[in-house]
């Protein structure tokens, strides 16, 4: 699906139809892992001189279940406090996200809807998170999983790979800056619209370096593997070598340090946040732990390539398969490429191996 030149939003959203959701496994770990967090964000929040009404939003919502799970903790954790106390539960995401299935999963059996107490509003705010969605002073809680690593702008770099972590240093450095303004943008929207003492969680795959001073970027070797399936589709001619060449999988994992800059001393933010966490753990691989259990390749290479699909699919028609196809639908080539995938994580499941380290950072506003 090709857009407009002036359009470069990286993603229209996830996979929709309950695809998404179906495929998440990895991405519900990290929510439920947050659950915790949650929990103290909740009690470290002033509900005691809260007027009639909390409002929680939950960015980069996706398509409903993973987000359903985290305002449901949150709906738990303030319900321990608050019995009747009203929350506006507001989700977020992209304006061409599917949120027919967001809100099919809020009135669904897992949804937050039931529990008894206090009412609950559910509600949308559409449109990009680097930009402010709500009115100003008016979020007691923001939360943010598994979505600001995407970038606002498709990058236009031209290295040998597709993904941060194998970019040579001068494009890196061009992808690191694009991503902190983007950190910047994000930052300065949930403070406009953070009420003073409001909390933020915000946690998602990021990137680390181990003891011995060695670098590991969450997804750095899928990425390298879909490097590969992509140059042998331009190799049989049916993906232009230019559009490849030039294109970025629309991702940045921030370190913890990175994250945290602009909130320093120096930074750009400082005084406008207090940083309360900033932790980073690996969260281990369902679909690796499957592998393990089984031992059956072309299984895990079925649901592994499906949660692929679920998160990657938009944002590689867009910026590849649709500009770069060649005597092939975009679509065609889109099936094509995963058919690939699935094969080359079968044939070698260690190559492709998913491994991410979860940075998960609450900060309050001040
Ligand atoms: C991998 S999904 C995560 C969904 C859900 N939070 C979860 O943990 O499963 C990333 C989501 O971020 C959304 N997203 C990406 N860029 C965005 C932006 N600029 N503004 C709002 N949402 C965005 C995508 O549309 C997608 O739904």
């Amino acid at each position: 699906v090709s857009e407009p030149p002036t359009d470069r939003a990286v993603t229209h959203g996830m996979k929709g139809g309950g695809y998404y959701d179906a495929h998440s496994e990895f991405q519900r770990r990290i929510v439920e892992g947050g659950a915790v967090a949650i929990r103290s964000v909740v009690a470290g929040l002033d509900l005691a001189t809260q007027r009639r009404s909390l409002t929680v939003v939950d960015y980069g919502a996706g398509t409903g279940a993973t987000s359903v799970a985290a305002m449901g903790s949150v709906v738990d954790a303030v319900r321990e406090r608050a019995s009747d106390l009203a929350i506006l539960a507001v989700h977020n995401d992209q304006l061409t996200n599917d949120f027919t299935q967001l809100f099919a999963a809020v009135a669904g059996d897992g949804g937050y809807l039931g529990r008894s107490g206090g009412p609950v509003y559910p509600a949308a705010a559409a449109g990009s998170f680097f930009d402010q969605v709500l009115p100003a002073s008016t979020v007691d809680l923001g939360m943010c999983s598994n979505a600001v690593h995407w970038f606002r702008r498709q990058p236009s770099v031209d290295f040998r790979g597709m993904y941060f972590s194998a970019a040579d240093p001068a494009a890196r450095r061009a992808l690191s800056a694009q991503a902190a303004e983007d950190w910047l943008a994000f930052l300065r929207a949930r403070h406009a619209e953070l009420v003073p003492g409001g909390s933020l969680l915000v946690q998602g795959i990021s990137t680390t370096t181990d003891a011995a001073g060695v670098e590991h970027a969450s997804a750095a070797l899928l990425l390298d593997v879909m490097w590969e399936v992509a140059t042998r589709l331009s190799d049989e001619g049916v993906l232009d070598r230019d559009t490849l060449d030039r294109y970025v999988f629309p991702v940045y994992c921030r370190s913890a340090q990175e994250a945290s800059a602009p909130l320093g001393p120096e930074g750009a933010l400082r005084g406008s946040f207090e940083e309360e966490t900033a932790d980073v753990e690996e969260v281990a691989n369902p679909y690796w732990e499957l592998f393990e259990r089984d031992r059956d390749g072309a299984a895990y290479a079925e649901v592994y390539a499906a949660f692929v699909r679920a998160f990657a699919e938009s944002a590689l028609t867009t910026h590849l398969f649709g500009p770069g196809a060649r005597q092939i639908e975009p679509a065609v080539l889109c099936d094509r490429f995963f058919d690939l995938l699935r094969e080359s994580i079968a044939a070698n499941p260690e190559a492709s191996r998913y491994r991410a380290w979860i940075l998960r950072l609450v900060l309050r506003r001040r």
